[in-house]
């Protein structure tokens, strides 16, 4: 909900605006768009600046999975999907999308779409599977997910959720795709125990409320170690933007320059 929120938000709050989604209010509902739980007490600055990254990883996913269908690919499978309404504003034929949560999180999720009115389309397929119990690969494979057609996985928002090993057997699950196959996601850095930088300390802050609603952040790497380990996984092609770096891509420039935080990633088996 604080992600969702925060992209719903993001459509009527910020200049310019960096990503479009008529969806993302109505699935979160009035009541919940107007509560803002999740920022209330931080830093303005701070929470615009997570605002931003969070609707610039969803218009980063956006373009890559229009470039991905224009190319040919017809399966995008969206990792840990939440209340993400991708499946739902994009009717290209013959594309299927592969909606892959929690099982909790994906019927809370089919609740909200049906109370909002959003039909699901043919198109979309549910793939019920908790990471840390089973595997991707029996749940997509019970979902009809082809091993030896193009594949786009998007996976925003999840990997700090996840331990190293599920991380690291996700990664070795799409490296081995039996045809093309690319990932967006996006991961944090560690924080340095001594840092006093003003960002980093709210990603402690944040750190500490995700763990207090019992959903702890889990795993954190640096660039180096993102590379190193998609590499040794198979990957061929890896694209590793800062969100400072990101936001500028965009047009927007953040009040602060720092290290820790988000960085997306774009990485595929190919050199496509
Ligand atoms: C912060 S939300 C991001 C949701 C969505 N990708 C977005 O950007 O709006 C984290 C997502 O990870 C999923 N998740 C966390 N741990 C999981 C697990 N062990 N198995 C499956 N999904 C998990 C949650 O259900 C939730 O949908």
């Amino acid at each position: 909900m604080a992600v969702a929120r925060a992209r719903a938000y993001h459509q009527a709050a910020d200049e310019p605006r960096v990503f479009t989604d008529p969806l993302a209010q109505r699935i979160i509902g009035e009541s919940d768009f107007r509560a803002n739980e999740f920022d209330r007490g931080v830093d303005q600055d701070l929470a615009r600046r997570r605002r931003l990254f969070i609707a610039a990883r969803s218009r980063f996913a956006d373009d890559v999975a229009a470039v991905a269908v224009a190319r040919g690919t017809r399966q995008v499978v969206i990792l840990g999907a939440g209340l993400n309404t991708t499946a739902y504003r994009n009717t290209t034929e013959g594309v299927r999308f592969f909606e892959v949560d929690h099982p909790d999180t994906q019927e809370w999720k089919r609740g909200r779409l049906s109370e909002a009115g959003i039909a699901v389309p043919p198109s979309v397929t549910f793939a019920p599977i908790d990471f840390e119990q089973s595997t991707l690969a029996a749940g997509l494979a019970a979902a009809g997910f082809d091993r030896t057609r193009d594949a786009l996985f998007i996976w925003l928002g999840v990997v700090m959720y996840l331990t190293g090993t599920s991380v690291d057997d996700t990664l070795r699950y799409i490296a081995d795709h039996g045809a093309a196959a690319e990932v967006v996601f996006d991961y944090l850095y560690p924080t340095a125990p001594t840092s006093r930088d003003r960002s980093t300390g709210a990603q402690r802050a944040r750190a500490d409320r995700v763990a207090a609603v019992g959903e702890p952040w889990l795993s954190f790497f640096t660039a180096d170690q993102i590379r190193a380990e998609l590499l040794s996984s198979g990957f061929a092609r890896v694209e590793d933007h800062s969100a400072t770096e990101l936001l500028a891509a965009y047009g927007i420039r953040p009040s602060t320059d720092v290290d820790s935080g988000p960085h997306l990633v774009h990485a595929g088996t190919m050199s496509i």
